[in-house]
């Protein structure tokens, strides 16, 4: 982390990670790690990330979903393979038009939107959806986690759910992999006003291209805070599970891979929350 020192303008933070996000977007889309091909050669493929979240997430055929911060639309393709009507939703330009050429390649049926998450309900209105899915390196890039609840009970439908898996805050606050394995709290846990902002020249797939814009801003939530935020909103909690793995290799170098795309700290991953699901439901009137 470089500094945190002042609160960023919303157009400000919103520019810097999105020219991120569109650099990188056009990188995953060729990584091997995404598996893009895949989704054209085999009908029947689904991403690593939905094929771990496929025990909690139970039966979605019929289901209208949406998928916020889908970038290049591997999980929203696989969603949709499974019967729901899927709609993606993006900041970045570049990752929404990878994720149409993906859904199009796969022959799925899914619409996308370019627009920030906090007016996803201007965007596609109140009460569409029975399924709001995120997750996998998404709420950290928006800065006030009580404002994203809203957000996800204005879209759900009474009876609609929330499903996300997410990195733990835990992860997020550790330093970066140390050469004594010790694992160092160093970044903030609890949400901050003050951004974190981070200068990394890289991305957490494999990649040979040089990247131009590597400044990014984010923010922690805390696990009580996650949740008070979604109650505090009115859903109702269903689910809370913490897991040892975590489907990117966060800490390089210090992680053991995993059947299915998953990543786990070699010594004593018992030591680490890596990440949780939680479901959360909007009661019926
Ligand atoms: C790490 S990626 C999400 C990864 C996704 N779960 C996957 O594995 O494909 C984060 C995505 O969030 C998007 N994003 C960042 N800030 C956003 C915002 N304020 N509103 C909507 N999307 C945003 C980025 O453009 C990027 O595509």
């Amino acid at each position: 982390m470089v500094g945190c020192a002042r609160v960023p303008r919303v157009e400000e933070y919103l520019e810097v990670n999105r020219a991120s996000w569109d650099e990188r977007a056009t990188a995953h889309a060729a990584s091997p790690d995404y598996a893009v091909a895949r989704f054209a050669e085999d009908p029947g493929f689904l991403s690593d990330v939905v094929r771990f979240d496929l025990p909690r997430l139970g039966d979605i055929s019929g289901l209208r979903g949406v998928h916020l911060q889908c970038h290049i639309g591997t999980d929203t393709v696989s969603l949709a393979r499974l019967g729901a009507r899927m709609t993606g939703l993006d900041l970045s330009p570049a990752a929404v038009a990878e994720a149409r050429q993906l859904a199009e390649r796969a022959g799925a049926d899914v619409d996308f939107v370019e627009t920030d998450t906090y007016s996803a309900v201007d965007v596609l209105g109140r009460e569409q959806f029975d399924l709001v899915f995120t997750g996998i390196g998404a709420i950290c890039w928006l800065p006030d986690i009580a404002r994203w609840a809203q957000v996800v009970a204005d879209l759900l439908r009474p009876g609609g759910r929330l499903f996300i898996r997410e990195g733990h805050p835990v992860l997020w606050a550790l330093d970066d992999a140390r050469p004594d394995g010790l694992l160092a709290l160093e970044h903030p846990y609890f949400e901050h006003e003050r951004a974190s902002v981070w200068d990394d020249p890289g991305t957490y797939v494999e990649t040979d291209v040089t990247f131009v814009h590597n400044t990014t801003h984010s923010w922690n939530h805390g696990l009580g805070e996650i949740v008070s935020a979604l109650l505090g909103n009115g859903l109702e909690l269903t689910m809370l599970e913490e897991h040892d793995s975590v489907p990117w290799e966060a800490l390089i170098g210090q992680m053991e891979k995993l059947e299915g795309g998953e990543h786990r700290v070699a010594d004593r991953p018992e030591r680490l929350p890596h990440s949780y699901t939680l479901q959360a439901v909007k009661p019926r009137a």
